[in-house]
Parts: C-alpha cells; structure tokens; sequence
C-alpha cells in the first residue's frame, strides 16, 4: 500500500504511517482541510470523516472544518499560521489549487494566490517505519519586481480531534533546571510557547503533548508535536470555546517581519506530529525511534564514555595540568577527553579571550599538540570546547570587527556573560568562522567538538542590511551550514550541542550533533527530572550525563558516588569531576562503575525506554534491547525507612526466565510484569541500583 493515497472525485488525501493515518481535502475554495489524525483508516472511511465535518452554526463562528495552515482572510479568526502583505496594503490570501505531486512519501500541494504572485507549497511527509509526519511550508514571491511582506510563516497547523477536555504537556525550565515536564488543562485562550532569545531556550522546548486529560505513561492517546529548529520560534496552541483544539508553530517570534524578495523562496523547517495510543511512554519511545532512524547522522555508533575539565578547572587549563587529568580519566576507562573553556586567547575569566581562537602561549607553550597527543598515547579521542558565535568585547577579534555583533544603531550593546553575539547571518562573518573551525580540526585531528553558545541574542540588528530580521533566520541556517560542512569535511569529527546547558536541544540542532549537553546541573536529585522530561522526547543516546564531584558544585548536595553514577549512566555516561582530588576508593569504585556502563550501554544507548514508577519517591528507567533489559532505580529520599516495594518491569517475556547478571539471581518474566523485580536498595537517602537481565540459557 503506497503511503501517500489521492481520492481526485473528493479531493482527499490519505497520508499512512505503519499504525497511524493522516487525512486531508481541498475544500471548494482550495483552501486544504484538517480531516483525520488518528488510527489507521481507509480512504473510504477518510471520505465518510470528511462529508461528516458540519458547516459554520452561525455568522458568528469560523468555519467548523480545520486549516492545515490558516491564512488572513474569510471567516477566520483563529491564529493565522501564514500572515503576507503584499505591495499595495492588501493582506490575506485567497488560494486556486495549482496540483500535487507525491514521491514516495512525501507529498507537495502547490497552492497560489488567485490575485497576487504569492505561491505555497504544503509538504507532508511520511515514512514505512515510522508514524511521525514531517510537516513543512515553502512560501515563494513569485514576482519579478516587488517583494512580498511576511508577517508570519509557520511549518504547520495541526489539530486534535473533538474532546471533551483539552490537557498539554510541555517542557519549561531555565538554566540549570531546564526540560521540567508539565501538565496543565489548555485554557479556552491562545497559548504561546515561545523562545524570543535566538536560540532554543532552557525555558521552553519545542515539543508539546495533547491528549484529553486522562493518558498516562502506558495508555491513552497522545498528539505531539516538535519542531526542528535552533533559533527563536513560536507555537500558539488554540482551543475554542466551541470548537477544536488546534496549534501552529514555526521559526521566529511575534513581532518580527521577513521580506520575500522578487523570485525568492523561503523554506520553513520541519514541524514534527506524532499521534500514539499508548500514552506518553509510546509516544516517547515513537519518538527516540524517529530521531534514531530519521534525524541522527551516526546512530548506530556508540556513544564514549568522556572527561570533560570544566568542574574540576574552570577557566584554569593548561597543558600540565589537562594532561594530569587526562592521565586519571585514561585510568578508569574514559574513551574521550574534552579540554573546556578556558584553552585559546587571552582567556582567564569569562570576561575575556572570547572569539580570539589560537591557543594560549603561556598555557600551551607548544600548542595543543602535546595535549593531543598524550592523549591519544594515553587511548582516548581528544575533544575541545568552542563556543563560536559569540565573542567578548574585549578581544582581538571585537577590536578588529566590532561590526561583526548583532547590534543596532543608537541601542547599547546589552552584554550577558560579558559577551556579544556575532552575525553569523552576515556571509563574511560566517566564512571566518567556519575557517577557523576546520583550521582547528584540521590541525589537531580534533574528534569532537562541544559547541556552546552562552547567551541569547539581544539589540538584534543588522545595520545596512534591508531586512535586518532575516538574521534570526539566518543565524541559525549559517550555524547549521557551518557544522555541516565541518562535518562532510572531518568525518571523523563528532558534535555536543550545548547552550549554557541545554538551552539548544531540538530536532534541527539534532540532524548536524551527535549528543547534547543536557544540563550544567549535575547534581543528580536535580538530574532524575531533568532526565525525565528530556527523555519524553530525546533519546539516552543523545543525553550526556556526568558525574561530577561531592558536594555538587551548583547545589552543595552531598550524594555517593554510585548514586551519582547511577543517574549518568541512564544517558551517555561522562566524568566532570575533579579527579586529582578523588579517593582511591571513589577512583577505584569509578573504575567499576564505568566497567558496568561498559556491559550495559549497548542497552541504554541502542534499546527502548521504559519510564516506571514505584513506590514512594522511587522512579526508574528500563532500557529493553532484544532479550536483555537494564533497569536503574533512584530512591533520592526514604521517608520512614520504609523499604521499597518490588519494581514492576515492562516489557519482558512472560514465559522467560531472567537473570541478574550480577546477583545471579533468576526471575520469571510473569513475575517481573506481576509483582515484580524486588530492589536491593541501601538504607538512606540516595539509594540506588542497577539491574541487568539477561534471558537465562
Ligand atoms: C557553559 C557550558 C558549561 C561550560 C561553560 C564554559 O556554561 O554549559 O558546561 O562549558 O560554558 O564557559
């Protein structure tokens, strides 16, 4: 059954992922309808679905059928997904169809303006292993002579079906704290989820989750949606009082308007929709799928085990002292070394060095050679921090090219972190740095790269440029280009993205990066619900998790070791410690852990996740690949000393029979789905555990 069906007598299109199907129709005024998203059905039945969509009750209500991305004009009065001005003041649009073409599974409808020489193309699509549906616009001037203003121009509206109640789960946070889960009632209102800082944000992710108030984690029907893009973005979520529930997202934020230039084409990125019966944990893991098979470039590899310096020194590297800890971190098994901040220019503070990207001589007397290659003497990949969009004022690089910053004339330049935010939209900006870049590889033969970006944009202006706001466009796209390129170039070279954290995690950031630096909270209380709100829609193998020192350095909280561990290795395990001032036992009790990691991680990086629940303040995850499952228990308080109640897996065999392959202990799979795994936890606060099965024989 091809994925892409047409019904030309009703002007129907059926869009089929493996359980799941999309519907669509172009409606008298070739506008294109929201008709179905749900369960599979047939074309037939799509038809019936369409027939049965009730026309307006009163001159008061919009139409009752769905856009697929509203416009201005005619009875509309939700939030418009595409907003144009043309020359003459006229806004609005007013579609003819102008046909279709269907490749595989994607589909373009080609939509023009009956008046004006505005064109659109709406594109779905779909793929045979996976029922996410990529959704993206491209808006075309499709005049010689005048531009076109854009108001608005959104990737996609999408729609859930006729509920009783409305409920959105969505990810806020700040730094140190981001990808906290919530879970609210939509208000009959416009609800705007937005970044307005140029890049993702710690405060908002752009993934949201709608059901009817009653799924859970193993049951119900879910509709979410993520958008792949790394810079400002907006999504409205719309529930009327007497209508639908419906949101619209795309790059950039209110406010900001885009001229489409005589013969231009403007591409959005992809807007992301995924509807799933089985709750938020099959949406999850629905997603962890896509992003494997459809968004990372090397998924099957699996993720090192790294050392990054940035706990343990600051800003205080220096060849002696990176290759003592290098030394250390070979030792207990660490497969990737990372030097942080602190290795180029004149860079002793954060106030200082920044966007001056030569090594520092009285730190690295002979350059980063010495470091790289002991490094590698020593078995482990070598990987440097970068932050390349930004610079400090007081640096060669600002004093060459104090042009180069975002900026606007007559406006202060709003320094955070005592730093500005290059252009990177400007060609010549965005040349020089990417040659910096490959001249760094190139030089080192660098293996990764932790690519950060410390503050938002501010004064966002582009002096000279005739339409300054495209920079929020092109900012991103020029630091998409860039990794990209480096990347073709250096095959070799493997990408963090990070943003002070996780201020730039998404499905854009995620095509062109191999991990994201979740947090710059490493405590591990804090950790379990930053892990898990990541986790709803970001697999482990993209999480980096470390363990770092005690008392942690943000919180002060005092935790063990393994807890500590316990926590990380439910990502991609890394050390952030500082490891000259380790114990032996805390080294040696490492090189354990890191050992465990080792025997499990083909589980969490490449298996599927469970997110459990057990009693008390217990929660876990469950990794399940093949036959093997890894569970990790966290227990961060013990009210009354109360011992936990077994764990209750999922997803194991009922008629096999496991094994811990530590304890050695067996159970049978009924027992593990009935009443369940029993917990050795240790007495206290901060307990901990990790399990792994294997199926015996
Ligand atoms: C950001 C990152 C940290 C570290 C520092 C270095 O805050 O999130 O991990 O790299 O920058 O300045």
């Amino acid at each position: 059954m091809p994925p892409v069906l047409f019904d030309p007598d009703h002007r129907l299109w059926l869009l089929r992922g493996p359980t799941t199907a999309y519907a669509i129709r172009l409606a008298d005024d070739d506008t294109v309808r929201h008709v179905h998203w749900g369960a599979t059905l047939t074309l037939t039945e799509a038809v019936k679905v369409a027939e049965r969509i009730s026309p307006a009750a009163s001159s008061f209500e919009a139409v009752a059928a769905v856009d697929e991305l509203a416009v201005e004009g005619g009875a509309r009065f939700g939030p418009p997904s595409l907003l144009v001005r043309f020359a003459d003041g006229t806004r609005g649009v007013q579609w003819r169809y102008a046909g279709h073409d269907v490749d595989g599974g994607h589909l373009r409808i080609r939509l023009h303006d009956r008046h004006y020489p505005l064109r659109l193309t709406l594109h779905y699509r779909v793929c045979a292993d996976s029922d996410v549906i990529e959704r993206w616009t491209t808006v075309e001037n499709h005049d010689d002579r005048t531009p076109i203003t854009v108001l608005r121009c959104d990737s996609a509206a999408w729609a859930a079906p006729h509920r009783t109640d409305y409920r959105v789960s969505h990810l806020v946070g700040g730094w140190n704290s981001e990808f906290q889960l919530r879970r609210t009632d939509v208000a009959v209102a416009e609800t705007v989820f937005t970044s307005r800082r140029g890049v993702t944000s710690h405060h908002a992710n752009p993934w949201l989750a709608v059901d009817d108030g009653t799924a859970g984690e193993e049951h119900g029907e879910v509709w979410s949606t993520a958008l792949a893009w790394s810079g400002s973005w907006r999504i409205t979520l719309h529930r009327d009082p007497v209508g639908r529930t419906t949101w619209t997202g795309g790059f950039g934020h209110e406010g900001l308007t885009w001229s489409l230039a005589p013969g231009e084409a403007l591409d959005t990125p992809v807007f992301a929709g995924l509807y799933t019966a089985g709750g938020f944990g099959a949406a999850s893991r629905a997603w962890h799928g896509y992003v494997r098979r459809h968004v990372l470039s090397h998924p099957n590899e699996t993720r090192p085990v790294l050392y990054n310096s940035w706990e343990a020194t600051g800003f205080d590297v220096d060849e002696v002292g990176q290759i003592a800890l290098a030394a250390r971190a070979a030792s207990l098994g660490v497969e990737l070394f990372v030097m942080d901040d602190g290795w180029f220019g004149a860079r002793t503070g954060d106030h200082v060095g920044l966007g001056d990207w030569v090594p520092n001589p009285v730190r690295f007397p002979n350059g980063l050679r010495p470091l790289a290659a002991e490094v590698r003497r020593l078995g482990m990949r070598f990987g440097l921090w970068v932050e390349p969009e930004m610079v400090n004022p007081d640096s060669d690089l600002y004093r060459a090219h104090p042009d180069w910053v975002l900026h606007m004339t007559n406006r202060d330049r709003t320094e955070l972190r005592n730093q500005l935010v290059l252009n990177l939209g400007r060609p010549d900006t965005a040349e020089w740095t990417h040659a910096w870049l490959d001249r760094l590889v190139a030089a080192h033969d660098i293996d990764f790269l932790k690519w950060d970006a410390n503050r938002p944009f501010t004064e966002a202006g582009w002096p000279g440029h005739g339409d300054p706001d495209r920079l929020w466009i092109e900012h991103t796209r020029a630091v998409y280009r860039i990794m990209d390129r480096l990347r073709a170039d250096h095959p070799g070279l493997r990408i963090e993205a990070c943003a002070g954290g996780g201020g730039r995690a998404d499905l854009g950031i995620l095509a062109r990066t191999d991990q994201v630096w979740t947090s710059d909270n490493t405590d591990p209380v804090d950790r379990i619900d930053i892990q898990h709100g990541f986790s709803q829609l970001y697999p482990a193998q993209v999480m980096g998790a470390w363990v770092t020192d005690s008392p942690n350095a943000a919180t002060a909280r005092e935790t063990p070791l393994r807890f500590r561990f316990h926590v990380a290795m439910a990502g991609v395990l890394g050390i952030g410690g500082d490891l000259a001032a380790w114990t032996d036992d805390e080294l040696k009790e490492a090189v354990e852990l890191i050992a465990a990691y080792k025997r499990i991680r083909p589980v969490v990086q490449h298996g599927t996740a469970y997110r459990l629940r057990g009693d008390g303040t217990l929660t876990a995850v469950q990794y399940a690949h093949g036959d093997e499952h890894v569970v990790l228990a966290w227990c961060p308080t013990r009210p009354y000393g109360h011992a936990t109640a077994p764990l209750r897996l999922t997803a194991v065999r009922p008629e096999v029979v496991y094994r811990d392959t530590d304890t050695g202990a067996t159970y049978a799979g009924a027992v593990l789905l009935g009443s369940g795994l029993p917990l050795d936890l240790p007495s206290g606060d901060h307990a901990s555990t990790l399990v792994h099965l294997r199926p015996v024989g």
